[in-house]
C-alpha cells in the first residue's frame, strides 16, 4: 500500500508548498546554468529536503535517469565513502550531471567526511552533491564551510491546510466518499509542528478510522483527549472542586490513558488559552475552531491571564516532578488540588 504522502509528493517546484526562497535559489541556478556542487539542505523533518533535492537533480538532468540515493545511516565508514567518491569521478553515460542525495548525512563518521573532504572541495565539475540532514551542527565545519546550505523552514498552517484539501478532493476524484474535512484539516495544520509529512500521515490516520473527517472522529483517530475533559477540569478548578478535578483524572487513568502525557497535554492546553486570551483569535492555538463558544467560556473572566499564568506555572513544575515518578497519580493529585485552593 503506498502511503499518501508518497503519493502526493511533489513532482516539480509548483507542487512545493513554502520553502520559496530555496526553490527560487535552485531554479535561478537552473537558469543561469551556474550550479553549486556541494549543498547541504537542512532543517526539520517532513519539510521537503529530499523531495526539494529529487526535483533540482531531475530539473538538472531534463528529466533523463535518476539521481543516485545514498543513506548516510547504514552507509557511514570510510569505505563507503571512499566507494561513493571514487565513483563520483566517472562522469554519467547517460545524464549530464551525477547527482548524488546523501540523505540523514549527520550519521557519517568523522573519518567518513575526512574521506569526502577533497571531493568537496574540488568537486568534478557534472557531480553535484546534496547532503540531506535534520541536525547540521553535527556536521563538521570544515565540510560546511566548502557547501552552500539551505534551512528549509516549518510550513505555514495555511499552506499544510490547502495541501491537504487537495489531497481529499483528489481521492474524492479517484472514488473515495471523504466528508466533512474542513474543520477538521484545519485543525490538524495547526498540531502538525509545520511538518508536512507529519500532518498528511495524520490525515490518513484519520482516513484509515474513517471517511467521515468530523472532529470527534479526528480526536478519536489521533488518540488525543477529548477536549470536553479539559474543559471540565477548568471548570471544577475554579469552582474549587477537588473531588470532581479528581473524579475526572481517574476516567481518564482508567481509560488507560498515560497521566504523564495527559500533563503534557493539559500544560498545551493551558497555554493555549492563554494564547486566545490575549490575541482573542482562535486561529492562533491548536484549537478546532468549532469550540470557540467553549473556549470563551473557560476564558473570558477577570483576571484570566493571571490564573492562567499560574496554571501554567504549576504544570512546569508538576511535570518536572513526576519526570521520574513511578507513581505519579498520587502528585497530579496533589498539585491538582493546590490548584483548587488558590482560587
Ligand atoms: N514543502 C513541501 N511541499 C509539499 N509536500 C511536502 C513538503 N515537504 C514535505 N512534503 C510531503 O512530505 C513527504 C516527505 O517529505 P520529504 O521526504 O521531502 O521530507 P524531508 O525533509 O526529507 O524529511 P526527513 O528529514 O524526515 O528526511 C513528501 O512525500 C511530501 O508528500
Ligand atoms: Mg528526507
Amino acid at each position: 500500500m503506498e502511503f499518501l504522502y508518497t503519493k502526493y509528493r511533489p513532482k516539480n517546484f509548483s507542487e512545493v508548498i513554502g520553502q520559496e526562497s530555496i526553490v527560487k535559489i535552485l531554479k535561478q541556478q537552473l537558469e543561469t546554468d551556474n550550479i553549486f556542487n556541494c549543498m547541504i539542505f537542512s532543517g526539520v523533518s517532513g519539510t521537503g529536503k529530499t523531495t526539494v533535492a529529487r526535483i533540482f537533480a531531475n530539473e538538472l538532468n531534463n528529466h533523463i535517469g535518476f539521481p543516485i540515493e545514498i543513506d548516510a545511516a547504514s552507509n557511514n565508514s570510510v569505505d563507503n565513502v571512499r566507494q561513493i567518491v571514487a565513483s563520483a569521478s566517472e562522469r554519467s553515460v547517460h545524464c549530464k550531471y551525477k547527482v548524488y542525495i546523501i540523505d540523514e548525512a549527520h550519521m557519517l563518521s568523522i573519518q567518513a567526511w575526512n574521506a569526502f573532504l577533497k571531493t568537496v572541495e574540488e568537486p568534478p565539475k557534472y557531480t553535484i552533491f546534496i547532503f540531506c540532514t535534520t541536525e547540521p551542527h553535527k556536521i563538521p565545519e570544515t565540510i560546511q564551510n566548502r557547501c552552500m546550505t539551505f534551512y528549509f523552514t516549518r510550513v505555514a498552517s495555511s499552506l499544510i491546510e490547502q495541501k491537504l484539501d487537495f489531497i481529499c478532493r483528489s481521492e474524492n476524484e479517484t472514488g473515495r466518499n471523504i466528508t466533512n474535512w474542513n474543520n477538521s484539516i484545519n485543525y490538524i495544520s495547526r498540531i502538525c509542528d509545520g511538518e508536512v509529512r507529519k500532518a498528511i500521515s495524520m490525515l490518513e490516520t484519520c482516513l484509515h478510522y474513517s471517511n467521515d473527517m468530523s472532529i470527534e472522529n479526528i480526536l478519536l483517530a489521533l488518540g488525543n483527549i477529548s477536549y470536553s475533559y479539559y474543559c471540565d477540569i477548568i471548570d471544577n478548578i475554579l469552582d474549587g472542586n477537588i473531588n470532581k478535578v479528581n473524579s475526572i483524572i481517574d476516567i481518564l487513568y482508567n481509560q488507560g490513558i498515560n497521566l504523564k502525557r495527559f500533563v503534557d497535554l493539559f500544560l498545551d492546553f493551558c497555554l493555549d488559552v492563554l494564547k486566545y486570551i490575549l490575541s482573542n483569535d482562535i486561529q492562533t492555538t491548536k484549537f478546532p475552531i468549532h469550540l470557540e463558544n467553549s473556549i470563551k467560556k473557560i476564558a473570558n473572566f477577570d483576571k484570566s491571564d493571571k490564573y492562567y499564568l499560574y496554571f501554567i506555572d504549576k504544570l512546569l513544575e508538576l511535570k518536572n516532578m513526576i519526570k521520574v515518578d513511578n507513581n505519579e497519580k498520587i502528585t497530579i493529585e496533589v498539585v491538582f488540588s493546590q490548584m483548587c485552593r488558590f482560587i
